[in-house]
């Protein structure tokens, strides 16, 4: 039923009625589609299908907006079926993996291993190698053999329980027999066969998925199981969670072990000595790639004894005994429709490119980033040539790349294909939604808006950020939404804060839209329940959500562990603030190197904290604007107290340490990783807060401070009893 949209003309081509007559055609397909597919499950279009003409309507709304539909199907929050499922927070988090793509990576990674570890380059270091299955990654518990529990991965702290589901997966068993942890949490991927996905979208009257792992992910996140059972999935077991008894000492040993319960192990896994024989491995396997019958997207590779595992232990979302070696990206070739300016949440000018959507690698992809302005034009950052002078025109031809989940990005521009008419593109110095001068500083490639909070995109964005997946992550309140009331004069969210009192002033107006703008009675009440359920919430994702520019998730989190509460940090921050001499200087390259500030250098000491960072955080709390706007949030929330990293008491839970001096028997990396995880903080310079100087040999002026302040000091033999190495 579903017209292809990929003959259509360039939107750029199209005046208003057009646009109209086409936005009116698309929307009625996709709700359609929509129903017929989250309703029935008895799909009308073919994915690929529906992912285009969706596509094409963001397209057309996102150039016409004044035609947007507050009910059009773009609006609709997560396309798969998720309303049914309850949450599952994992007992150790779903990690996700750092990646590798070329041999360096692979070099430098074991590098940092055995720096970490410190093990010198002859010490032998065995690394497994397998693949990188393309599906999506599952949770099983088992409680004395039984299966009690499947989890999806979610944000990685919380899952969805699809229980009922994964027992209809032939490769889960449901029962374990013979020598069985008392817990065991099996950790793998749930997939599907190309063989399997193609009959799939052979029956039912057509295609229905892209690609095997929507396929796999759709059919797992089922409302009915009966529907789920009837999908052909699979399940690769790759690692556990909690388990009450260590599997083995090794993780090949270990990946037998569940082997021998009863689950499929991928039997391409090898075990390999060094970097050079992890490539070979790298390069058979991808050679074996398209004759596999599944998909898969690199492979993986883990420290192989599990005592380094536990000693390497992981970053913030990530392991350091283990990475994914991707393969290369998929390319494809495809029009250029036209070249957009995003303003991003700190008013950084984005420029987007508008595609005619194309399939590369199974996904189909409508924009890809043209990161600034120097990068179209055919410069790096340095300004020499990229690309041999091929600047990059609206309407050209252009070879678009897509490695992983990574933003797709331009990769190639055919000149023989270009159009006599076509210009250099000129890149905007006023911001296109406010109008403010749009600026680059010296040494940034970036040009930003200097609007702050007048321009309407840097606060959406900032609200958007907000709401996002590792701030507050609000059910039912995503981009869309947050688009949608903040162009709502009568109810409006124009800054975090509004967020948390749109129950109160409601007064019924969101239930009697009921079934427009995506919400009806019954989701007006669980928006604001889920607002509610965020007041409380654990101090790194609040630090994360204010969105102030250099503070990452990973400075997030560094923050909250260091000062344990949202008033300590407030505090610290409105000190260095009062200082005299961060109060004297406004200029950031000077207050960068600002002369001993001890409330300033408090901050800059934090291990992994630079002075960038605090000078941006400092300069944010201090504008009057910005912080009326956190001071009215706070008034909203709760923000939690930061649990320590360790779950019991120990010597140092709490305090501030400092390393200094070379450490001999203990890498310096894991020295602060093993304070970190026994709940100690590990600063970068000592100060009256200091409450231990651990120092080895070559100590210097620390030590003499430390001294001077009477601050604790003890050897590397006494820190390796008290971290329990010795
Ligand atoms: S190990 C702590 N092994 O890749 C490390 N992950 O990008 C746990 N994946 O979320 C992951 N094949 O869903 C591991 N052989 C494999 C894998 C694999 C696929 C997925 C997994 C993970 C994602 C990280």
């Amino acid at each position: 039923m579903a017209q292809n949209v990929a003959g259509r003309p360039p939107v750029a081509d199209l005046d208003q009625e057009q646009a109209a007559a086409e936005i009116a055609d698309l929307s009625a397909q996709v709700a359609d589609a929509n129903t017929a597919y989250h309703g029935q499950d008895a799909p009308v279009i073919p994915d690929a299908e529906y992912d285009a003409a969706k596509a094409r309507l963001a397209q057309l709304e996102d150039a016409f907006p004044a035609l947007a539909r507050p009910d059009s199907p773009t609006m609709q929050v997560g396309a798969a079926p998720s309303e049914g499922f309850g949450k599952i927070a994992h007992s150790q988090r779903m990690m996700s993996l750092g990646n590798a793509f070329s041999p360096e990576d692979v070099h430098d990674f074991l590098g940092r291993i055995r720096s970490f570890l410190g093990l010198g380059v002859d010490a032998p270091l065995q690394v497994t190698a397998e693949p990188k299955i393309d599906g999506l990654s599952l949770s099983l518990r088992y409680e004395k053999g039984r299966l009690v529990q499947a989890a999806t991965r979610g944000d990685g702290a919380v899952g969805e329980n699809v229980t009922a589901n994964a027992c209809t997966i032939t490769d889960i068993p449901q029962k374990l027999t013979g020598d069985v942890p008392d817990i065991l949490e099996v950790r793998g991927e749930v997939y599907m066969t190309h063989a399997d996905f193609e009959k799939l979208n052979n029956t039912d009257g057509g295609r229905v998925f892209a690609n095997p792992r929507n396929a796999a992910a759709g059919s797992l996140r089922q409302n009915d199981s009966a529907v789920t059972a009837s999908r052909p999935l699979r399940f690769f077991a790759y690692s556990w969670g909690e388990v009450s008894q260590p599997l083995a000492p090794t993780q090949m040993q270990a990946v037998e072990r569940l082997q021998a319960l009863g689950f499929q192990t991928n039997p391409l896994t090898r075990l390999c000595d060094t970097a050079d024989q992890l490539i070979d491995v790298w390069s058979s396997i991808e050679q074996q790639r398209a004759t596999l019958g599944y998909d898969i997207d690199g492979v993986v590779y883990k420290v192989n004894d599990l005592a380094y595992q536990g000693r390497l232990g992981f970053r913030a979302t990530t392991p350091r005994w283990a990475i994914a070696h991707k393969f290369p990206a998929e390319t494809a070739w495809t029009r250029l429709d036209r070249i957009e300016i995003q303003v991003g949440r700190t008013g950084a000018l984005s420029p987007v490119a508008r595609l005619e959507p194309v399939t590369v690698g199974g996904v189909v992809v409508s924009n890809a980033t043209l990161h600034n302005e120097d990068y179209i034009a055919g410069r790096d950052n340095s300004g020499a040539a990229i690309r041999e002078g091929r600047d990059i025109r609206e309407g050209d031809w252009v070879k678009i790349y897509r490695a992983g989940d990574v933003i797709p990005k331009i990769a190639d521009v055919d000149l023989s294909r270009r159009q006599d008419n076509s210009a250099p593109f000129i890149f905007p110095t006023l911001c296109p939604e406010c109008g403010s001068e749009a600026i680059r500083e010296p040494g940034d490639s970036i040009r930003r808006c200097t609007g702050g909070m007048i321009c309407p995109a840097q606060a959406v964005e900032k609200l958007k950020h907000f709401v996002s997946r590792a701030a507050f992550d609000v059910d039912g309140l995503g981009a869309k939404q947050i688009e949608m009331f903040f162009a709502d004069p009568s109810l409006p969210i124009r800054e975090p804060a509004d967020i948390f009192t749109l129950a109160e002033r409601d007064k019924g107006q969101l239930a009697r839209l009921k079934n427009r703008d995506g919400f009806g009675e019954r989701s007006v009440e669980k928006l604001f329940a889920a607002i509610d359920d965020k007041r409380d919430i654990p101090l790194p994702r609040l630090i994360f959500a204010l969105g102030i520019r250099h503070v990452g998730e990973v400075a997030a989190t560094t923050l909250a562990r260091h000062f344990g509460t949202w008033d300590a940090l407030i505090a610290a921050i409105d000190a260095a603030a009062n200082e005299p001499a961060f109060k004297a200087v406004d200029d950031k390259a000077r207050r960068m190197a600002l002369p001993d500030s001890p409330n300033w250098a408090e901050l800059t000491g934090i291990d992994g904290i630079g002075a960038v960072l605090v000078n941006s955080l400092v300069t944010t709390f201090s504008q009057p604007a910005e912080r009326d706007g956190i001071d009215r949030l706070l008034v909203q929330l709760s923000p939690q107290e930061m649990q320590s990293a360790a779950s019991v008491e120990t010597e140092v839970s709490g305090k501030t340490l400092v390393f200094t001096g070379t450490l001999e028997r203990m890498s310096r990396a894991e020295a602060k990783a093993r304070a970190e995880a026994m709940g100690a903080k590990v600063a970068g310079s000592v100060s009256a807060k200091t409450d231990l100087l651990i120092a080895g040999p070559g100590a210097g002026s620390k030590a003499t401070k430390a001294a001077d302040l009477g601050v604790k000091v003890i050897d590397e033999d006494e820190w390796l009893r008290i971290a329990g190495a010795t």
